[in-house]
């Protein structure tokens, strides 16, 4: 038998690679794309793919001119949580702010007595109905945030329930230790004690048990505050752990030019965010994780600063931020909808925001979020011409195949 480059080959397909080839996606109209041990292993036109390639693999799959896009990328979740906020969202309704309504205890607050109260069961399976939503849409890698236990036991249960979703589902799964998301009841007035809690007694539990990928904090008046959270990402740079945060959401507090001097990995929301903050996040090669289900479900008005975020060439990325009380959509292409007609990015501009960008987010560049020889052969088949359409529909488009580290996903 001859020398296998490729155990499956994917042939006549428009591969929207979001790798630089000078063309707009990537583009390669009239390509092949060969997989082997999980990887990419070829990748080209039609015209180039040895004949050899073909005779010794053991799949070769005719796409029929359907696209391929690298597994879609939600960097930015908080999956797993306990109960709904169904109430609140009827008092928004009403006219009471989100910012109101957590100052009363409600919000956050109100989901972390829920979330403490629900078994580690519970929680898993809560999640998965939400995690096969997202599977079934093309997402092959997701960021999952604690944030809801803010204690030590609850922390650490929502975090093994993350990585558990990671071994059982076949996506690939970064965890985010989000302790300093909200100051919890029992420690009213007293945040300098729970942000010690944080740094010091939780943050090394859950690093010596491997438990987090990274580390966010949320940064705002209804939050903690610039003090709090350098004290946050000092312990976590102590640990290795990268941060990103929450920052610019309601006001803008300057936690995203903090958050640069520690290298942070993303700033998310950023609708308040400032030029200053821009620059800094341009030098530290910050990505800017926009979040429009959260934009449009807290009815926002004031726009993330998209053209200077572009002028600045900061990269843009594009998530679900998923969670009970300001986003809860369980689909990254409704998001995609949304920033294409609320932040008015290009097509293009949105779907870099669930791949490539979203991989840099994550610190997954080079590894997920392309197409590209090396990278993990995670694809996604669109019964479609034009990779536009996948922002065009407002809901419910599906994929006609997902393979996920080389293997076909039965559905
Ligand atoms: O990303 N902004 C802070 N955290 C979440 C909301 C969490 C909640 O309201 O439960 C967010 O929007
Ligand atoms: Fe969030």
């Amino acid at each position: 038998m001859s020398f296998q480059l490729c155990s499956s080959v994917w042939t006549n397909a428009k591969l929207i690679t979001m790798d630089e080839n000078n063309q707009p996606y990537g583009l390669i109209s009239d390509g092949a794309i060969g997989v082997k041990d999980s990887k990419i292993s070829w990748l080209g036109t039609m015209t180039n793919l040895p004949d050899t390639v073909i005779e010794s693999s053991d799949d070769v799959i005719d796409c029929g001119g359907s696209l391929i896009t690298p597994g879609l990328i939600d960097c930015h979740t908080h999956l797993i949580f306990g109960g709904n906020r169904i109430s609140e969202f009827e008092k928004r309704l009403k006219g009471m702010s989100y910012e109101e309504i957590s100052r009363e205890g409600g919000g956050i607050r109100a989901t972390v007595d829920a979330t403490r109260a629900a078994s580690e069961e519970d929680l898993f399976e809560s999640a998965s109905v939400r995690l096969q939503k997202l599977l079934d849409e093309g997402i092959t890698t997701i960021e999952i945030k604690s944030g809801y236990g803010l204690d030590l036991e609850n922390e650490i249960k929502m975090l093994r329930v993350a990585r558990r979703l990671g071994e059982e589902f076949p996506i690939r799964v970064q965890t985010t230790f989000l302790g300093a998301h909200s100051l919890p009841s029992e420690h009213s007035g007293n945040s300098a004690r729970y942000i010690d809690l944080v740094c010091k007694e939780m943050m090394p539990e859950i690093a010596k048990n491997a438990l987090a990928d990274a580390v966010d904090i949320f940064c705002e008046g209804i939050a903690f505050n610039l003090d709090e959270t350098r004290r946050v990402f000092e312990a976590a740079t102590e640990l290795g752990l990268p941060v990103k945060i929450h920052a610019e959401q309601l006001s803008n507090q300057g936690g995203t030019k903090l958050a640069c001097e520690f290298g942070a990995l993303s700033a998310d929301h950023l609708e308040y965010l400032d030029e200053e903050g821009i620059k800094s996040m341009a030098r530290s090669g910050t990505v800017a994780v926009l979040l429009p289900g959260a934009f449009y479900f807290l009815r926002e008005t004031k726009l993330p600063p998209i053209e200077k975020l572009r002028a600045y060439n900061v990269p843009i990325a594009i998530a679900t931020d998923l969670n009970p009380g300001s986003s809860p959509s369980p689909s990254l292409l409704m998001m995609l909808n949304m920033a294409t007609t609320l932040f008015n990015l290009t097509p293009e501009e949105a779907l870099a925001g669930i791949t490539i960008n979203a991989a840099t987010a994550l610190g997954l560049q080079g590894q997920k979020g392309k197409l590209a020889v090396g990278a993990d052969a995670d694809l996604v088949i669109w019964d479609m011409e034009d990779p536009a359409e996948l922002s065009y529909w407002i809901g419910n488009t599906k994929p006609t195949s997902i393979i996920i580290a080389g293997k076909l996903q039965v559905r």
